[in-house]
């Protein structure tokens, strides 16, 4: 039974193409989360508490901002994102059966082949299994049991593999997915963390406004660099190596649709990675001490994460566009 059908509504859709934009937002807030829960805020706070030890053998007293709500603040996204995520794989479901069976009446059969027989299939399954172990993670009292952290790192992998498996790494082997799902990870380590501490760590410290608050935006940022420079060399080095693979030769970056699509994204790490230089060289500096600082963090990292928002756009298309070597019937999809 063929899976492919003459129908109007395909993987290029826009519509397809904005569900799958919306399951890679998803899943990149969702390892932002994680990263900034058990990652960038625990060093943030032993930062601060090493400077108030200093400060207070100075004589100095630094009051510590009440981290723990920082923390409970971001563990409260986790909930609502896998939600959003298992409805975006339910639209994700509706839009690839219609892009195989077209608008013809509704057949089970097709979609068990589809879920159960398809290497898709497969890809999907992990990516909801993914999404609702991460809700049971969510829901379970012990909050901060280290097996609870366990449970959603592995829950994360598992979906980012989901993801990257359903893309063209599909055709690469184990290999290529797992670098692929590599990829996935690092993209929401920088640019879904960057999403966390700019829309849900830094609003309220600078509602707060004091001096320890801006402190407190100091070292969450000082905390945020590290990660986010080794996620961009990781995103490097795994995207190049998806290029290359997908590409086959260096002239199809021009002279196919894909190449040209991968182009745009690059023009827009492009802006990603240069405001993101200027927030680690220019403004991480300053944070703390010079006044209204953080508020020029606000802005810069506005336009860095408007931009990576843009990638993202672009990567949907790009997942969703044939590759080089399959117009040219030198590959089977
Ligand atoms: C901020 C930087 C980046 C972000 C956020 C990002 C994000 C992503 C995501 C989420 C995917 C998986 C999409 C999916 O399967 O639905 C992906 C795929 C991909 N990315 Fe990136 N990426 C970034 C940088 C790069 C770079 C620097 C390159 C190349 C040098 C690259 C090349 C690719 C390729 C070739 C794919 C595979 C698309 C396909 O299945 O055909 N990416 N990227």
């Amino acid at each position: 039974m063929s899976l492919v059908a003459e129908t109007t509504f395909g993987v290029e859709s826009p519509a397809y193409v904005a569900i799958r934009w919306a399951q890679s937002v998803g899943v990149s807030l969702l390892v932002g989360t994680a990263i900034v829960r058990w990652l960038i805020l625990p060093r943030a706070k032993r930062a601060l508490a090493q400077r108030s030890r200093e400060s207070a053998a100075a004589g100095v007293e630094i009051p510590a901002i009440p981290d723990d709500d920082l923390m409970r603040r971001v563990e409260r996204l986790a909930a609502p994102l896998a939600l959003a995520l298992f409805v975006v794989e339910v639209a994700r479901l509706a839009a690839q059966y219609h892009a195989v069976a077209g608008g013809d009446a509704f057949e089970v059969a097709i979609l068990r082949a589809l879920v159960f027989s398809s290497h898709w299939g497969g890809a999907w399954i992990a990516t909801l299994l993914g999404a609702a172990l991460i809700l049971a993670a969510t829901r379970l009292r012990v909050r901060d049991a280290r097996w609870v952290e366990a449970v959603f790192w592995s829950a994360l992998v598992v979906t980012a593999a989901g993801v990257a498996s359903g893309g063209h790494a599909a055709t690469g082997g184990w290999q290529a997915e797992a670098l692929q799902t590599l990829h996935v990870l690092a993209a929401g380590a920088w640019i879904g963390s960057l999403a966390v501490v700019v829309l849900v760590v830094i609003p309220p410290l600078a509602r707060l406004g004091t001096a320890t608050a801006h402190a407190t935006v100091a070292a969450v940022i000082a905390a945020f660099s590290p990660v986010a420079l080794v996620a961009g060399a990781l995103l490097l080095a795994t995207g190049v190596s998806a290029a290359a693979r997908a590409l086959g030769s260096f002239d199809a970056l021009w002279l196919s649709t894909y190449g040209r699509t991968l182009i745009v994204k690059l023009a827009l790490l492009g802006v990603t990675a240069g405001t993101g230089a200027y927030n680690w060289r220019r403004v991480l500096p300053t944070l703390g001490t010079a006044a209204g600082s953080t508020a020029r963090l606000r802005r810069s990292s506005a336009v860095e994460l408007v931009a990576a928002l843009a990638i993202l756009v672009v990567t949907a298309v790009l997942v969703a566009t044939p590759l080089p070597a399959e117009l040219s019937g030198a590959v089977h999809p």
